[in-house]
């Protein structure tokens, strides 16, 4: 049972605040579906982040850029339909809210009303601050999400550490504060060197949740996916898993196939 679950009953965006200013860490893990999101909640999560990472781990995809909104909106739903105390935040997916203002408040608003969901995630700075705007107007809860964001990985070219040069890093940080100012209440950082994402975490008061951008930011998120040891062919060096499901969900699969083969599934007790 974490800190955070002794001392807060519900988790909202203002608790996330409060947490960075008691300068408690917020633990935050993807999920995708129900029965997951069960298990995690109750094991004490602060937030789930329904993410279009569901575009790979769920569906197969290379990037996250096929999955749509409807997607988005089944997986939330069954989320949300689990938890009793953490925050549940949906990533907007591609195309559903860049370069166009309306567009992303409606579908913004289409989360928020289907799925139950507490606030959404929009990847970029600047050139997206038109279209968070908007949908803070409407009185939903934004996460910012900056460094690598995969739905432009075809800007980027790799999956590599963004924000090395003192340019990008100077944009990164004009971009954190812009989100603050506009009224996000949390940004994501993803593959940053660590030094930059101490900085920023330092610089706004909003609270910085990290994905290898090392240990001086407010938070962690992990893919949960990856943490449980199930996607065996991705092995970035910030990856900790915390168990080895691929080799013992593959060894547990082999024995009921090897009983059912043996005939020694079912026996005589577990029949009637
Ligand atoms: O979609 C996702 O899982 C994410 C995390 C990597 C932060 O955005």
């Amino acid at each position: 049972m974490s800190i955070a679950k002794k001392q807060y009953k519900r988790i909202t965006v203002k608790t996330l605040v409060e947490m960075k200013a008691n300068n408690e860490k917020i633990a935050m893990l993807t999920a995708y579906d129900y029965t997951m999101a069960k298990i995690v909640d109750h094991a004490g999560i602060d937030i789930i982040l329904v993410g279009d990472s569901a575009s790979n781990v769920m569906a197969g995809h290379e990037t996250t850029l096929p999955i749509t909104l409807d997607q988005m909106i089944y997986h939330a739903q069954s989320v949300v339909r689990a938890i009793e105390r953490c925050l549940v935040v949906v990533d907007l997916p591609f195309g559903t809210y860049q370069g166009n203002s309306r567009k992303a408040l409606e579908s913004a608003i289409r989360i928020m009303k289907e799925t139950g969901g507490h606030a959404v995630k929009l990847e970029g700075g600047k050139e997206i601050s038109e279209s968070i705007s908007r949908i803070l107007t409407a009185g939903i809860p934004v996460m910012g999400h900056l460094g690598l964001t995969p739905q432009s990985i075809y800007k980027f070219g790799t999956y590599t550490v963004r924000a090395k040069e003192e340019e990008e890093a100077k944009k990164l940080i004009a971009d954190a504060k812009l989100l603050e100012k506009i009224g996000c209440f949390s940004i994501v950082l993803e593959k940053v060197p660590a030094k930059l994402a101490e900085k920023v975490a330092k610089i706004v008061s909003i609270p910085i949740i990290g994905i290898d951008a090392g240990a001086e930011v407010d938070g962690q998120v992990l893919v949960m996916h990856d943490m449980l040891g199930m996607t065996y062919e991705f092995n970035p060096r910030f990856l900790r898993r915390y168990l080895n499901l691929y080799d013992e969900m593959t060894e547990a699969f082999q024995n009921y196939i090897k009983d059912v083969k043996n005939k020694n599934f079912p026996n005589d007790k577990e029949q009637y």
